[in-house]
């Protein structure tokens, strides 16, 4: 698969930080943002991205709840509107990104946590992952980001994860199924534009009863 030609997911992009403002619908409403080159999408909300936040449901009130890859912050930002009760993780290896979002939420009166991965606490279990993850990292190192993250889902934990159609969601669908194992259940939650939205349930196990 090419890579694009500024890598969006460096940890320094190597294009000039050229913050500007643009108006997204977002929260229910049209909001300024700050983006810049060098990280996902700066021009607008990706389409995958509002695929997710229109498909979801809301995220739960309170507990840890995870945007991994947040770029400049779209479904952190959101998170944190539904569920102020909760804490809100924005994670990033692309250190703009990770600054573009933290300044997104303080200017938009929005808890969010907004770190680089090595910062979360290993002992942090998520109830709620939303990602729009980056299949041009390619295919080994995005099953290397998931089988990071996703054992991290708390038990009745659930992660949503948008892909396109064409870029392979349904081939990592079925690796996730296999590979995650039968704690966890696999399944298409949505299919709109283009984009399938995957969710990853780690059920709750069931009580053992005594005989
Ligand atoms: C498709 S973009 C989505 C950005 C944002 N969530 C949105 O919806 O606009 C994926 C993001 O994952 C980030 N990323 C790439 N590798 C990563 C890694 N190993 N850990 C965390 N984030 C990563 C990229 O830098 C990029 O910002």
């Amino acid at each position: 698969m090419p890579t694009p030609p500024q890598h969006y997911f460096s940890a320094e992009p190597d294009v000039p930080e050229h913050r500007r403002t643009i108006s997204v619908p977002l929260l229910g409403r049209t909001v300024q943002v700050q983006t810049s080159g060098g990280v996902f999408c700066p021009d607008r909300l990706d389409l995958g991205t509002s695929v997710l936040l229109r498909e979801t449901p809301d995220p739960p009130p309170t507990g840890e709840l995870l945007d991994l890859g947040c770029g400049w912050g779209p479904l952190a930002l959101t998170m944190a509107q539904l569920s102020p009760g909760a804490r809100v993780w924005a994670v990033d290896v692309n250190r703009r990104a990770v600054r573009l979002t933290a300044d997104n939420a303080a200017s938009l009166g929005l808890g969010v946590r907004a770190v680089t991965p090595e910062d979360v606490p290993a002992d942090v279990a998520f109830d709620c992952i939303w990602s729009n993850p980056p299949i041009r990292i390619g295919k080994e190192a995005l099953h290397e980001l998931l089988l990071t993250w996703l054992p991290r889902l708390a038990p009745g934990g659930r992660a949503y994860l948008v892909v396109q159609r064409n870029l392979g969601s349904d081939s990592l669908q079925t690796w996730l199924t296999r590979t995650l194992g039968p704690d966890y259940l696999v399944s298409r939650h949505a299919s709109a534009k283009g984009f399938r939205v995957l969710l990853v349930d780690r059920p709750t196990p069931r009580p053992v009863t005594p005989a």
